[in-house]
C-alpha cells in the first residue's frame, strides 16, 4: 500500500472530535463518579421508587423505620427514625455503595438529627473484614427536641483498609437521648477532584483526563427524558444546597439524588477542559407522552431560564438566582445545546419534526444567535445552521460498513455521533457482549476514522455508555467499569483505542493519494499545526475474515517530511479477536511502540498487523 499525503488541501478538524457522553445509568453518577460515599443518604423516593432503608442497618436491639412526619425540607420529606428501646449505645450503619474505599486522607461529613440528646455522637469508619475501627470522631451533640440540627465532622484514617468491605456509622448513647431520634441527609465525601465541594471521584476523573476528551454531553440519554410525567430531568431541582434537591426517579431503575447537578456538571467540564453539550428536555417522555404545541411554551422558557442561570449576569432573574447560591459570575459559556434525546424513536418523530424542535431552536437562536443547536436525530429536516445527533449501537461489520457514511456529505448541517458502540458479535441474535471486545474496538476505530476523515461533516463522537458500576448496572458493554475499589477499575479495549486517537488531535486533515481502496486498512492523515506533527491514524479490519485478518504492508510519504526524519509508530493489538479487558483479568491490549526513520524520499515503511489500531506521528 503506497500512500502520498499532501501538505494542504484537507478540512479543518473539529476541535470536539473525541468526547464523552454521560447520563446516570449503571450507577455512573450516584454510586459512581459523584464521590458521595453514603448510599441512600436522604431516603429520597418517589411514586416510582418509594423511599427505602436500602444501604442502612442498625446495631442489635435498635429499630429503624422511615418517617414522613418530620420533613427536613420540602425536598427531603423522609427521614430515618431510630427507636433504641433499652439498648445502650445505638449505631446507625451505612454500607456505602457496595463498600467504602478507606485510605489515609480527610473525609468530610455531615448529618442532620432531630430529638433531644445530651452526649456525644461518634462517627466512624469500620472494617467489616477485620472488625477494626479505621477512623473515629466524637461530636458534641447540639441536637434538640423539635428542630433539625446539622452536625459537621471529619474522619482521618491513618492507614488504608485491607479492602473496601467497610461501613460508616453514627453511634450515640441512648441513655441521654430522646427515643426515637430522627436522622437525615447523612453525607460523607473523600477528597474530590480539584477539591470541589460535593465533587467527583479522583480516580475516575483521572482516567477520563487521560482520554483527553473535548466535550461532555449531559445529562442524557434516556435519563434526561424521564419515563412519564412529571419525571423529566429538571435543572432547577439539581442546584443549590443538597437539602433543597428532591432527586427524581431516573429511567434506569433507581432513584437519582441529583447531587450531581447542573453546576457540578459544568465544573466537571471546567476541570477536564471539555466543551459542554447541554442536553435539554424537549417535550417528550420516554414512555410516550408528548407535550402539545399549545402547551410547549413554558418548557421552552424553562430552557432559556436554564441558559440564563448559567450565563446571565447577576442582574438577570436567573443569573440572580445563581448569584444567590454563591456564584456571582456566569459559570461558563454554553456554545452547544442539544434538543432532547433520540426523538426519532418511540413515536416522538412527528411532533419533533412538526413543532417541538423548531420551538426550541427558534427561541434559543433568537436570544443566542451564535449558539450551536443540535437536533437529537438526523431524521428531520434541519433548519438554519442546526446540527444533528446520530447514534449507533451496532456490530463490527455494520460499523465498518459505515466507514464512508459521511464521505459524500455536502450538508451544511454537521453531525454529532454522541452515542456509538459495538455491542455484539456479527451474527444476528447474538447476545450483548459484557465488555467491549477487541474485534468490536477495531471496528469502532474504523468508524471513528471515517468520522475524522470527514470533519467538514462531523462534529465529534462519544462512546456510550461511559461507565458501569460492576455491582449494579442496566446496560453492557460500557467503556469503563468500576467498583468502590479504585484498584479494580477496568479500562476497556475501546477506552485504550479512544485514548490513543484522542490524545493526537489534528487541526486539519490532509488529503491522501493511495494505490489501493480502503479495506482492510482504513486510515486518515492529518497534521497539528500547533505541535508541528503529522499523523496517520489507521485500523486494519478484514470484513471477509474479521477474526483472522492478515498483516498489511504500509508505505507513506508526507509531503514536507524529509529523509532522516524520525517517526513514532504505536500499534495496539491483542492475541485473540474476542479478547476483553475484564475485572481481575490481564490487560489484553498490547501496545507496541517503535521508532522509524524516513528513507530517501521521506518514505516511511512498516507493517500493520491484522486487526490492529495504529497511530503514526512524525514531528517536524
Ligand atoms: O446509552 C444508553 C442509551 O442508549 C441512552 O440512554 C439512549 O440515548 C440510547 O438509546
Amino acid at each position: 500500500l503506497e500512500n502520498f499525503v499532501a501538505n494542504s488541501g484537507g478540512n479543518a478538524s473539529s476541535p470536539l472530535q473525541y468526547g464523552l457522553m454521560f447520563e446516570d445509568i449503571n450507577h455512573s453518577g450516584d454510586g459512581g463518579i459523584y464521590a458521595e460515599l453514603i448510599r441512600n443518604r436522604a431516603f429520597q423516593g418517589s411514586d416510582v421508587f418509594p423511599s427505602s432503608l436500602t444501604g442502612w442497618g442498625a446495631s442489635k436491639g435498635a429499630t429503624l423505620s422511615l418517617d414522613t412526619k418530620s420533613p427536613l425540607s420540602a425536598a427531603l420529606p423522609t427521614s430515618v427514625r431510630i427507636i433504641a428501646g433499652d439498648t445502650g449505645v445505638v449505631s446507625l450503619v451505612n454500607e456505602g455503595w457496595w463498600g467504602i474505599d478507606v485510605k489515609p486522607q480527610i473525609y468530610t461529613g455531615s448529618f442532620y438529627v432531630k430529638g433531644a440528646y445530651e452526649g456525644q455522637f461518634v462517627t466512624s469508619l469500620q472494617s467489616t473484614t477485620t472488625g477494626s475501627t479505621l477512623a473515629l470522631t466524637n461530636i458534641t451533640s447540639r441536637s434538640v427536641a423539635d428542630a433539625w440540627t446539622q452536625h459537621n465532622f471529619t474522619l482521618n484514617p491513618t492507614s488504608a483498609a485491607s479492602d473496601t468491605n467497610n461501613t460508616f456509622s453514627i453511634a450515640y448513647d441512648a441513655a441521654g437521648a430522646d427515643d426515637p431520634l430522627n436522622f437525615n441527609l447523612i453525607s460523607l465525601f473523600p477528597q474530590t477532584y480539584n477539591n470541589r465541594p460535593n465533587g467527583m471521584r479522583i480516580d475516575l476523573m483521572n482516567v477520563l483526563k487521560d482520554m483527553a476528551p473535548s466535550f461532555l454531553r449531559f445529562p442524557g440519554g434516556n435519563n434526561l427524558e424521564g419515563n412519564d410525567p412529571p419525571h423529566r430531568w429538571r435543572w432547577n431541582e439539581t442546584i443549590g444546597p443538597l437539602v433543597n434537591r428532591p432527586g427524581r426517579p431516573g429511567v434506569w431503575d433507581y432513584e437519582n439524588t441529583d447531587g450531581l447537578g447542573l453546576v457540578e456538571y459544568l465544573w466537571w467540564c471546567q476541570d477536564l477542559n471539555m466543551e459542554p453539550i447541554l442536553d435539554i428536555w424537549a417535550g417528550f417522555y420516554l414512555g410516550g407522552p408528548v407535550i402539545s404545541e399549545a402547551e410547549l411554551e413554558p418548557y421552552v422558557r424553562d430552557v432559556l431560564n436554564e441558559l440564563e442561570f448559567i450565563m446571565g449576569d447577576a442582574s438577570t432573574e436567573y443569573g440572580g438566582l445563581r448569584a444567590s447560591l454563591g456564584y456571582p459570575e456566569p459559570i461558563m459559556q454554553i456554545k452547544y445545546v442539544e434538543i432532547g434525546n433520540e426523538d426519532n424513536l418511540g413515536g416522538g418523530l412527528p411532533s419533533y419534526q412538526g413543532y417541538r424542535f423548531a420551538a426550541f431552536y427558534d427561541a434559543i437562536k433568537e436570544k443566542y444567535p451564535d449558539m450551536n443547536v443540535i437536533a437529537s436525530t438526523v431524521d428531520i429536516t434541519l433548519p438554519g445552521d442546526a446540527m444533528g445527533d446520530y447514534h449507533t449501537y451496532s456490530n463490527p461489520d455494520a460499523l465498518v460498513s459505515q466507514f464512508n457514511q459521511f464521505d459524500h456529505s455536502t450538508s451544511e448541517h454537521k453531525t454529532l455521533v454522541s452515542e456509538y458502540a459495538n455491542i455484539q458479535l456479527n451474527a444476528t441474535q447474538q447476545p450483548r457482549i459484557p465488555f467491549p471486545n477487541w474485534v468490536g474496538t477495531v471496528a469502532e476505530a474504523v468508524y471513528l476514522i471515517g468520522l475524522e476523515r470527514n470533519s467538514h461533516a462531523t462534529l465529534g463522537a462519544a462512546y456510550a455508555p461511559l461507565f458501569q458500576n460492576l455491582n449494579s448496572y442496566q446496560w453492557t458493554p460500557d467503556l469503563i467499569s468500576f467498583t468502590a475499589d479504585p484498584s479494580q477499575t477496568v479500562l476497556s479495549t475501546s477506552y485504550e483505542q479512544i485514548k490513543l486517537f484522542s490524545n493526537s488531535r489534528f487541526t486539519t486533515t490532509l488529503p491522501v493519494t493511495t494505490t489501493t481502496p480502503f479495506g482492510p486498512a482504513y486510515f486518515v492523515a492529518g497534521k497539528n499545526e500547533a505541535t508541528n506533527s503529522y499523523f496517520l491514524k489507521a485500523a486494519v479490519f478484514d470484513r471477509q475474515n474479521p477474526t483472522a485478518a492478515a498483516d498489511v504492508p504500509f508505505t507513506i510519504i508526507f509531503e514536507g517530511v524529509e529523509a532522516g526524519a524520525s517517526a513514532t509508530l504505536t500499534v495496539l493489538n491483542t492475541t485473540s479477536p474476542e479478547a476483553m479487558n475484564m475485572p481481575g483479568g490481564e490487560q489484553v491490549v498490547r501496545r507496541d511502540v517503535s521508532t522509524l526513520t524516513a528513507e530517501e524520499d521521506g518514505r516511511l515503511s512498516f507493517r500493520l498487523p491484522g486487526l490492529s489500531v495504529a497511530l503514526l506521528e512524525v514531528k517536524v
